[in-house]
């Protein structure tokens, strides 16, 4: 295999190349972002080659492999290993997704190349700082609003109007359709980006809650709404197969008809 190069202009240093695992049969190589804010080096690309015989199918399998036997010093988030927390997602093969439900086999071509998700701040490696994504999704009141008194056992609503979330429930701010928005990369600091406003739609669509007329007016605003150009990466970019884009649209279908 054509050993790897940094182009003259890289902003990445050159990176350390790990050994092969001895005695090996099938192995992958994987290049890997590494920052480490403490050393004052700038980024670099390592190169880790994994023992498939010795390793789980996915990506984060290989990459806890690459912890666990080579570099401790690697860092990463995750926890369920199942597609239900989030937080392995990250870009690999210049794909936003989550990494332990792609397998490594998925990844097209020789070499599986892994980067944090796409302009965000890093903490460290792999680890985006997510602080504003979070306050985004703070900001649109993610829980049940309403005024009249509660009912004495539970808020309740017909099949029709439980369907009618369907779509919007099962999102588990991965952050990946967020950071794959051209509108959120140069205007994160205030369009809301796909996440939030996903789930701003999933409270607006919400039969039960009593406050849409004020979700409304805080979505109202140049920008925090109508950054959106309907670029559709989003919805190719969710690995849980949502489409933030098409609820976005029904908000400003909501202003739309308010408005009338
Ligand atoms: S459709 Fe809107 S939110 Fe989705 S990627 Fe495009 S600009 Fe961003
Ligand atoms: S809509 Fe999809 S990509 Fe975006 S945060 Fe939710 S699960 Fe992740
Ligand atoms: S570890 Fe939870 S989604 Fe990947």
């Amino acid at each position: 295999m054509a050993e790897f190069t940094l182009p003259k202009n890289s902003r990445y240093s050159e990176g350390k190349s790990w050994p092969k695992p001895e005695g090996a049969k099938r192995i992958t190589e994987f290049r890997i972002y590494r920052w480490n804010p403490d050393d004052g080096k700038n980024p670099q690309i390592d190169t880790y080659f994994v023992d498939r015989d010795d390793c789980g199918p996915m990506v984060l399998d290989a990459l806890l492999w690459i912890k666990n036997k080579v570099d401790p010093t690697l860092t990463l988030r995750r926890s369920c290993r199942e597609g239900i927390c989030g937080s392995c997602a990250m870009n690999i093969q210049g794909q936003n997704t989550l990494a332990c439900t792609l397998g490594i086999d998925e990844c097209k071509g020789d070499v599986v190349k892994i980067y944090p998700l796409p302009h965000m701040p890093v903490v460290k490696d792999l680890v985006p700082d997510l602080t504003t994504f979070y306050a985004q999704h703070a900001s649109i009141e993610p829980w049940l609003h309403t005024d009249t008194p509660a009912p004495g056992t539970e808020w309740r609503q017909t099949p029709q109007d439980r369907s009618k979330l369907d779509g919007l429930y099962e999102c588990i701010l991965c952050a990946c359709c967020t950071t794959s928005c051209p509108s959120y990369w140069w205007n994160g600091d205030r369009f809301l980006g796909p996440a939030a406003l996903l789930q701003a739609y999933r409270w607006l669509n919400d039969s039960r809650d009593e406050a849409t007329g004020d979700r409304l007016d805080n979505l109202h605003d140049p920008f925090r709404l109508y950054r959106c150009h309907t670029i559709m990466n989003c919805a190719n970019a969710c690995p849980k197969g949502l489409n933030p884009a098409k609820a976005i649209a029904e908000i400003k279908k909501m202003m739309v008809q308010r408005a009338i």
